[in-house]
Formats: C-alpha cells, sequence, structure tokens
C-alpha cells in the first residue's frame, strides 16, 4: 500500500490565479516602465494608480529615477506621494504634463473611459488633458463594449441647488433609460452627500442602456449650468495596460 513517502505521479502545478489587486500592481508597474527621468507626472487616483506611486517613489529612492515632478489627481494622492517623498507641483507652475497614469473605472475598445466613481474625476481630468501622454492601468475587469452601461456615470455638480441639476439630468436621459442619483456617504439614503476634492457634489448616472452617441451626451452634460464636469473621458487615453489572467496587453491610440 502506498505510504507518505512512496514514488508518487508527478501532479502538475496548479494555475497561479493572481488577485485582482495583485493584477492592477502588475498593469501599474508596466506603466511606470514609461517614465524617465526629468519627467512632470501626472498622478492618478484609486487602488491601482497608488500601485504606481509607490512604484514611482521605490525607482526615486533607488537612483533609477531622477529629477520628477509630480501633479497629484487628488488630496489622496497629493499625501500618499508627499509621504512617500516625491517631489510635487501643480498645473499653474508646470502646465505642460509629461505623462500622466491613472486607473479607470470602465474602458471600451476605442478607448474611451469611464472614471470617477472615486470621486476625483474633475482634477484627473484637467491634469490628463494636459498631458503628453495618457497610460491608463486597467486588470480586465474594467473592460466593456460600451462604456456607462456597468455601472455608475459620475457627475460633478456644484452644491447649491443640486436637486434641480439632478432632476434636469434625470429628463435629459429620461427616467426609462437613467436614474440620476446624489452620491451619499456611507449606504443610507439620508447620509451626507459625497463631497469633492474641489467641495462639490456628484450625481451619478445609471444607465439602463447603451449611451449612444457619448460626445452628443457629455456636450449635452456640460452645457447645463450647475455641472462641473463628468466622468466621461473620451479619446483622451494614448495607451491602455490591461492585466488579466492571461498576461499583460496594451494598445494604443
Ligand atoms: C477615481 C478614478 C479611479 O481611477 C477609478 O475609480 C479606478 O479606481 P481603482 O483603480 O481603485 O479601480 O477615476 O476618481
Amino acid at each position: 500500500e502506498a505510504g507518505p513517502l512512496s514514488p508518487m505521479a508527478p501532479i502538475s502545478q496548479p494555475p497561479v490565479i493572481l488577485t485582482q489587486d495583485e493584477l492592477k500592481k502588475i498593469a501599474a508597474y508596466k506603466a511606470v516602465d514609461f517614465v524617465q527621468s526629468g519627467m512632470v507626472l501626472g498622478l492618478g487616483t484609486g487602488s491601482t494608480a497608488k500601485h504606481a506611486v509607490d512604484r514611482i517613489a521605490d525607482l526615486l529612492h533607488q537612483g533609477k529615477l531622477k529629477n520628477i515632478i509630480g501633479i497629484p489627481t487628488s488630496k489622496k494622492t497629493h499625501q500618499q506621494a508627499l509621504s512617500l517623498g516625491i517631489p510635487l507641483s501643480d498645473l499653474d507652475s508646470h502646465p505642460n504634463v509629461d505623462l500622466a497614469i491613472d486607473g479607470a473605472d470602465e474602458v471600451d475598445s476605442d478607448l474611451n473611459l469611464v472614471k470617477g466613481r472615486g470621486g476625483s474625476l474633475l482634477r484627473e481630468k484637467m491634469i490628463e488633458s494636459a498631458c503628453k501622454k495618457f497610460v491608463v492601468i486597467v486588470d480586465e475587469s474594467k473592460l466593456v463594449p460600451h462604456i456607462g452601461a456597468n455601472g455608475a456615470m459620475p457627475v460633478e455638480v456644484v452644491p447649491f441647488c443640486w436637486k434641480f441639476t439632478q432632476e434636469r439630468l434625470q429628463e435629459m436621459f429620461g427616467y426609462a433609460d437613467c436614474l440620476a442619483k446624489l452620491r451619499r456617504n456611507g449606504d443610507s439614503e439620508s447620509g451626507e452627500p459625497f463631497v469633492t476634492d474641489n467641495g462639490n457634489y456628484i450625481v451619478d448616472l445609471f444607465f439602463k442602456k447603451d449611451i449612444g452617441d457619448l460626445k452628443a451626451a457629455s456636450d449635452a452634460i456640460l452645457r447645463l449650468a450647475g455641472v462641473v464636469e463628468h466622468g466621461m473621458f473620451l479619446g483622451m487615453a494614448t495607451t491602455v495596460i490591461v492585466a488579466g489572467e492571461f498576461g499583460v496587453t496594451m494598445k494604443n491610440k
């Protein structure tokens, strides 16, 4: 009878299943390969971008990168980068950003994005519009056939009469096709409104079908007084790096 030390048939290696966070880290590290000494860098916000900021700091401390200036896209990233000793500035002092690296909530095959479920869409859009190269880093769960049909499409609005603005957004897309909802802290309907780094509120649009003409929807939202910015990032990404179960893929515009 076979005992514990008897020769055994070779056991095939079980597949290595990476966690979503490990995939995010792989994509982030790949993006940091694009960083060169002397660059002004847009530093993104969120759990994926956080890995990129950590990596940039590591390379700075190892002396492999020099003279980097970071432009953070949120107070949270500012805090992280500051604590890691990355030299920081802003768009006023450094309006020409060489490269921005950031995550996204959704990515379609034309590299259009939904961003802002973390609440930082305005600063992200300002900084990522100002950069020569915008590298988006995601795990494969973020890939969608059409953006906007897979969760919230955030719209940053001024707090003044936010209900009025929410109602106009609701009417714009129709009750049958979309639900417009103020973002609140916590799960409760009576929670305090979520406040962005800019002191604004967010109305999340939950589309029940494809948005269709993204440019037309974008323009219509931005024409509404009371709206500051929205989370559709159309034609902005120059490269998307996707980490998935079967490796890393990179798509350029
Ligand atoms: C924040 C964002 C984030 O990039 C987006 O929400 C993705 O976050 P994560 O990397 O945590 O999945 O747009 O405003």
